[in-house]
């Protein structure tokens, strides 16, 4: 089977191609390389020992889109391409909304004239908005508090209308928790364009040395500590629930939601803690305001995917902090 991947050149889709080529998938890779470079599709086939087919395209471009579809015989396709940094959004968010969601419209437009319609999506938890009580089901009320989250929100509405319109499509969306991590060769990674937004990111540079101290957005919100909970997932176990999804495509399911995350909440300080011990040294840390538009805390009920996906996250906090440490002394300066 032959899975088209966009953005895939971009961090979880690296560490999801490794998991497709181990599971004897074919991967053709589009990227335009906008928060990414080749080097990690290279890294993916050195370690794999097997090609890819990158094509360097933006998904904005139809004619490259349909050159695409019309070279390889696409059976599925996992939409990762996006811009991701909720900050960033609020400054431009019409390239944001042109990019994600015509972006998306280009691409189902092309999938549906070539008759592919297995697809997965790359949405987030952050489409539950501040939830009302943890952990947080599919079923929870939806809403978005600023222009990446409602790119997100917006594209799973187009997906339920698209499969309302013709129920020949199979859908898996998918709202990932915290990814974090990398794989345990430290040769592919998240290699953030400069300063780091994510906390994990963030805490692996001052641990590398590379930024002066941690920031820590509050210790005033109500939570055992003080400080935000969130439900990291090793990027490892997030690329294996994508195979998980595609399998299931190949069942007809119709339109699907999972929710992919541990089930487990970190506080801030319990992850600075974490890697304190990963990377054998005290991480200096100031307590600074809120950020805005945080919420005090988020974590998955993954229930769902492991009844219908047969899937469940394995690896845990010591592990994803070892792993991330390893990737960015191996790469104090990434790609
Ligand atoms: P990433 O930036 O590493 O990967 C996205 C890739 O898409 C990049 O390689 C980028 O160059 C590419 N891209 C962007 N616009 C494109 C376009 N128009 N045409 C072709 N390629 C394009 O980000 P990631 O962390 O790997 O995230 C992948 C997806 O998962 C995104 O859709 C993101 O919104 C979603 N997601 C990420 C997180 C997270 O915390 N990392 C959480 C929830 C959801
Ligand atoms: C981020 C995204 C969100 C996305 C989610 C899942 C932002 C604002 N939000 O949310 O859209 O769905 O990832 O991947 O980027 N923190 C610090 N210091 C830092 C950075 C973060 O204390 O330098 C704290 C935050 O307040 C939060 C926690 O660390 O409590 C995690 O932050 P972050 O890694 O940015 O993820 P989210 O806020 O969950």
């Amino acid at each position: 089977m032959k899975i088209l991947v966009t953005g895939g050149a971009g961090y979880i889709a690296s560490h999801t191609n490794i998991e497709l080529l181990n599971s004897g998938y074919e991967v053709v890779a589009v990227d335009n390389l906008s928060n990414s470079c080749m080097e990690s599709i290279m890294r993916v086939e050195k370690l794999k020992g097997k090609k890819i087919h990158f094509y360097r395209a933006d998904i904005l471009d139809k004619q490259a889109m349909q050159s695409i579809f019309d070279q390889e015989k696409i059976d599925a396709v996992i939409h990762f391409a996006g811009l991701k940094a909720v900050g960033e959004s609020c400054s431009i968010p019409l390239t944001y909304f042109r990019n994600n969601l015509s972006g998306t419209i280009n691409l189902l437009e092309v999938m549906q004239e070539f008759g592919v319609n297995n697809f997965v999506f790359s949405s987030s938890a952050t489409v539950y908005g501040e939830p009302e009580r943890v952990p947080v089901t599919e079923d929870f009320p939806l809403s978005a508090t600023n222009p990446y989250g409602r790119t997100k929100l917006m594209i799973e509405e187009m997906l339920g209308d698209l499969y309302q319109s013709d129920s020949s499509w199979n859908i898996a969306i998918l709202r990932y928790f915290n990814p974090i991590g990398a794989h345990e060769s430290g040769e592919i990674g998240e290699d953030p364009n400069g300063i780091p937004n994510n906390l994990v990111p963030y805490v692996a540079k001052v641990a590398a040395g590379v930024l002066e101290k941690i920031n820590v957005f509050g210790n005033d919100y109500d939570t055992p500590d003080g400080t935000g909970i969130r439900d990291y997932i090793h990027v490892v176990d997030l690329a294996v629930g994508h195979i998980k999804a595609i399998e299931k495509l190949s069942d007809n399911p119709g339109l699907v939601v999972y929710n992919l995350g541990t089930g487990v909440g970190y506080s801030v300080m319990e992850i600075i803690n974490n890697y304190e011990k990963a990377c054998h040294k005290k991480l200096p840390y100031v307590v600074t305001a809120r950020r805005p538009g945080d919420i005090a805390i988020s974590y998955a009920d993954p229930s769902k995917a492991l009844r219908e996906l047969h899937w469940k996250a394995e690896k845990g906090i010591e592990q994803m902090c070892e792993d991330s440490y390893r990737w960015q002394s191996k790469n104090p300066n990434g790609y």
